[in-house]
This record gives structure tokens, C-alpha cells and sequence, in this order.
């Protein structure tokens, strides 16, 4: 029997935290079950003081879990602990996860000598400890903290009752090595370390995420947290993929398992990227487009020869179909059907029938639909709802070599249709204008980037547009033959996305007003 590591996803924590991945509460229930299913051993939920919505989303995770611990994060008081216990506690087996920065910059911020730091440490465990029977504890930026105080302070959490200590890279600036010798010093130095489990949570400011969750791993962490696509604030978490991956593939050196079922990662690596409109760059590790792709004749050569050539793992287990079944206008509704089930979708009749419609006015406009249409087409049925407040009815647009371009555009608000025509610099910008015109706002364009997902002049293009509004970030995404037409789309879905934001952040609980800074 090999030593279990336990695989902890902070995508809809820590990673959610990433400006404009916001999640709604639907996006965040389907993740969560894809997460159980696949055999992730313990979910962080959310922050369930942040927000209303965080609560409800983690309360309603916690409802629904079958096997995996359901955990909520709470800073170091007692109103958050109870807050994040109130909301896991319907879980099966729920965990309550509190922090305090303990490293010197971290101290500064609420103030506390370290002796204070130490018993408010005490206190809050303890309390934690009273609630619920699962407790973990981090100390943020522990790679940065004294060693002899980082000592002291896991002792008193373990002494508390914490039965998995964390300890946070949270600037991502560990290295491999040290990383390990951390967690084997506080392995040897620490009394009762060896009654808990220690846990590595690795951020990937260096690029170094992957490598030191694994060295400290091999140094004695069972427990690595991470994200799914490494989402998460400034260059991410730990990936998810990367570390399964890398224990399955290298298992002759590294023999830790996992309970992860890897043929799932695809899947779910997909639908992150689309809920949280955070596209996976194209040579990313395990998930990335072209991590499977070989191009040059070389590789060709040797892959026809023996796949082993060149690949140290096959797409299967990832989850990768190896079918590439092209469709067509003349592909009917079964073969769509086991298409879809192949790229991870099981759709029930009705659902079917809808994708087919769209499927059947895709393939009228292009000869063949590869698998990234098909991906497209289903990310467009996600991210666009019935219930949504704007609609696009119809969009015409005037271009030509003589400025200024036209937009004639019928949007619905809240089912009562208005049509306005508005010029721009460019169709893309006549078009938002139109928008703008039917609905003003004060929402700021943060981003706006166009991606071909085939090849051709026939190709469909996914537009990402990512929405500010007092501080409150939302990202739309769409996909359609024209680019204007999935510009604007994506505009759209931008801002129903944030004034689903507006009607959730009620003001006391808005998670503006709860930051790591106030973290004691
Ligand atoms: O990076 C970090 O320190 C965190 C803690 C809240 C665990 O995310
Ligand atoms: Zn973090």
C-alpha cells in the first residue's frame, strides 16, 4: 500500500478569489459535484462570512457532498469560525479551515506581539475544535514567517486541537528545496506533528507551485491544496492536474497515491475555464491544447511508430477522446448525442433538442464542426440563461472602409424589447455602444480578447470581455462565427453576470469589506 496524499481544491476559495472568476451559485454547485466525483478528497467551498452568496453556495455544497470533506475558510475570530461552521456543518463529513498571517509583515497588520498572536491562535482553534471535529489551521505566509515562531504557533494549534496544519507559500516565493526542509523541520522540531497531517499550499508567482507541493510531498506533506487549471489570484495556485498527474506518471519515484480518477480532468478543466472565463493557454501542462499535439515531422514519424516516442502519458488518462469524428450538416441527433458524451456531456432529451437546434445553424454556416465548436456550443448554452436580464435579439452591423461603423441592435431588459442604432470606432465598438444606449451602466472594460478555436476563415471566434463596476469584476464569454456577433454576445453576458453580482453582495456582507488584511 502506497502513502495517501490527500488532494484539497481551492478552486471555488482561492481560486474564485481571482479577480473576474467569479462564479455564479449554479456554476459553483456543478463544480463541486464534478469535484466529488472524481475523488477529490476534501472541497474548500468558499469563505462563508465574505458574502451571502458564499454562504449559500458553500451551505448547499455541504448539502448536497457524497464523499468528499466539505470545508469553509474562516479568519481567526470567532464570528468567522461560527459563520464558515454554520455553513458546513450540513456536510457529511465538514471541516472548518481558520488562518492568521504570522509571518513579520502579517503580524503588522492587526497588530499583535507574538504572544498575543499566539493566544489568539489558542482561542480560535479551540473554538473551532468545540464545533466541528475536522480542523485546519495556517499560518498565512509561513514560508515567510521565523522559524522558531512557526514552531511554537503549530504547536499551540495542535495542542488546540487542529488536526491538519497547512502551511501556506502565500507569495509564491519557497523553492523546492526549502520547501521541503520546512515541513521536515517542523516534522522533527514540533511535539505532536506526527499525530496531524501537514498540508502544502503552494502559490505560483515563480513558477514553482507544482515542484515545491511536491517536494514537500516527498519531505512528509499528505495533503496538497490546489486548483483546478492552477486558477487562483495573481499567477495562481498549485494546478490540480500538474501534481495528479505527476504522482500517477512518476509514481516509480514518487510513490504517493491519490484517489483522484485522472480521465475526469479534461472535463472538468473545461468547465472551469468556462464558468470562470480564464482560458486555458494553449500549451499548458496535462490540460492545454496542444499538451497532446505533435506537429513536426519528427514527432509524427516516431508517434506513428510507437506512441511512446514522445508521450509519457496517453490522452485517455486524462480524458481526452482519441475519437476525432468530425460533424457535419448531415450528422443527425444520435451521432451528436454520443459526440457530446465523448467530450463529457450527457444531456437529457430536452437539452439535446436545444443543442441540436444550435448545433444544426452552426454546421449551415460552417463545412465541419470540430470538437472545439462543439465545446464552444455547449460553454454557450452554460453561460447564456433564460433567466438572464438582457437579451440580444438581433444584431445588424454596417461596416466598410469609411467610418464610422453602425450597430442596429434589438436588446430585451427584463423581457420589454428596445431597438437603438449607434455609430463606433470599429463594429465591435458601435455595437457595445448600442448596448450602452439600451442599457446604461458605469461598468469599465477591463478586457476584451477574440481567439480563433479552429483553423479557417470559417472558424468560430470566443470572445472573453471581462466587466469593473465599483470594484466588482464580472467575465462573459461567447462564441460564434462572427466576431461581432460573439463580441457582443460576451458583453452581454458580462453584464448579466454583474448585475446578478449586484442583486447577491448585500452591503454588510459584501466581501469588499472582508479582506485577508483584517485577517486577526
Ligand atoms: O495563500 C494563502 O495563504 C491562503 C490561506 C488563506 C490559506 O490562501
Ligand atoms: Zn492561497
Amino acid at each position: 500500500m502506497q502513502d495517501k496524499v490527500f488532494i484539497f481544491d481551492t478552486t471555488l476559495r482561492d481560486g474564485e478569489q481571482s479577480p473576474g472568476a467569479t462564479m455564479t451559485h449554479a456554476e459553483k454547485l456543478e463544480i463541486a459535484a464534478m469535484l466529488d466525483e472524481m475523488g477529490v478528497d476534501i472541497i474548500e467551498a468558499g469563505f462563508p462570512i465574505a458574502s451571502i452568496g458564499d454562504f449559500e453556495a458553500v451551505s448547499e455544497i455541504a448539502k448536497n457532498s457524497k464523499n468528499s470533506v466539505i470545508c469553509g475558510l474562516s479568519r481567526a475570530n470567532f464570528k468567522d469560525i461560527d459563520r464558515c461552521w454554520e455553513a458546513v456543518k450540513h456536510a457529511a463529513r465538514p471541516r472548518i479551515h481558520t488562518f492568521i498571517g504570522t509571518s513579520p509583515l502579517h503580524r503588522a497588520i492587526p497588530n499583535l506581539d507574538m504572544d498575543q498572536m499566539a493566544e489568539r491562535i489558542f482561542e480560535t482553534v479551540t473554538h473551532a475544535r468545540n464545533l466541528c471535529d475536522n480542523v485546519q489551521w495556517s499560518p498565512m505566509d509561513a514560508t515567510r514567517t521565523e522559524h522558531d515562531y512557526l514552531c511554537r504557533v503549530v504547536e499551540i494549534a495542535i495542542k488546540a486541537g487542529a488536526t491538519t496544519i497547512n502551511i501556506p507559500d502565500t507569495v509564491g516565493y519557497t523553492a523546492p528545496r526549502e520547501s521541503a526542509a520546512l515541513i521536515r523541520m517542523l516534522l522533527e522540531r514540533v511535539p505532536g506533528a506526527d499525530q496531524i497531517i501537514f498540508a502544502t499550499h503552494c502559490h505560483n508567482d515563480l513558477g514553482m507551485a507544482t515542484a515545491n507541493s511536491l517536494a514537500a510531498v516527498e519531505a512528509g506533506a499528505r495533503q496538497i491544496e490546489c486548483t483546478i487549471n492552477g486558477l487562483g489570484e495573481r499567477a495562481g495556485n498549485t494546478a490540480l492536474e500538474e501534481v495528479v498527474m505527476a504522482l500517477k506518471v512518476r509514481n516509480d519515484i514518487m510513490p504517493y497515491a491519490t484517489g483522484i480518477d485522472s480521465t475526469k480532468l479534461m472535463n472538468i478543466s473545461r468547465k472551469v475555464a468556462t464558468v470562470s472565463g480564464f482560458p486555458v493557454q494553449f500549451n499548458k501542462a496535462i490540460v492545454g491544447k496542444n499538451a497532446f499535439a505533435h506537429e513536426s515531422g519528427i514527432h509524427q514519424d516516431g508517434m506513428l511508430k510507437n506512441a511512446e516516442t514522445f508521450e509519457i502519458m496517453r490522452p485517455a488518462d486524462v480524458g481526452l477522446s482519441e475519437t476525432s469524428l468530425v460533424m457535419g450538416k448531415h450528422s443527425g441527433r444520435a451521432a451528436l448525442r454520443a459526440k457530446l458524451k465523448d467530450l463529457g456531456f450527457e444531456l437529457a432529451d430536452n437539452q439535446l433538442a436545444d443543442v441540436f437546434v444550435r448545433f444544426k445553424a452552426l454546421a449551415d454556416r460552417k463545412k465541419e464542426v470540430f470538437d472545439e465548436d462543439l465545446l464552444a456550443l455547449m460553454q454557450d448554452a452554460d453561460t447564456s440563461a433564460a433567466y438572464d436580464t438582457l437579451q440580444i435579439k438581433r444584431l445588424r452591423v454596417v461596416c466598410g472602409t469609411e467610418g464610422p461603423q453602425e450597430a442596429e441592435l434589438t436588446l430585451s431588459v427584463d423581457g420589454v424589447e428596445h431597438t437603438v442604432d449607434a455609430t463606433g470606432d470599429g463594429p465591435v465598438d458601435a455595437a457595445f455602444n448600442a448596448v450602452k444606449m439600451i442599457f446604461p451602466h458605469e461598468a469599465r472594460l477591463q478586457l476584451y480578447q477574440v481567439q480563433a478555436i479552429t483553423e479557417g476563415t470559417d472558424a468560430q471566434a470566443t470572445v472573453s470581455v471581462r466587466l469593473e463596476e465599483d470594484g466588482k469584476i464580472a467575465t462573459g464569454q461567447a462564441a460564434d462565427t462572427d466576431t461581432v456577433v460573439a463580441s457582443t454576445r460576451a458583453y452581454v453576458n458580462a453584464l448579466n453576470r454583474l448585475i446578478l453580482r449586484r442583486q447577491k453582495t448585500a452591503p454588510d456582507h459584501d466581501v469588499k469589506s472582508v479582506s485577508y488584511r483584517d485577517a486577526g
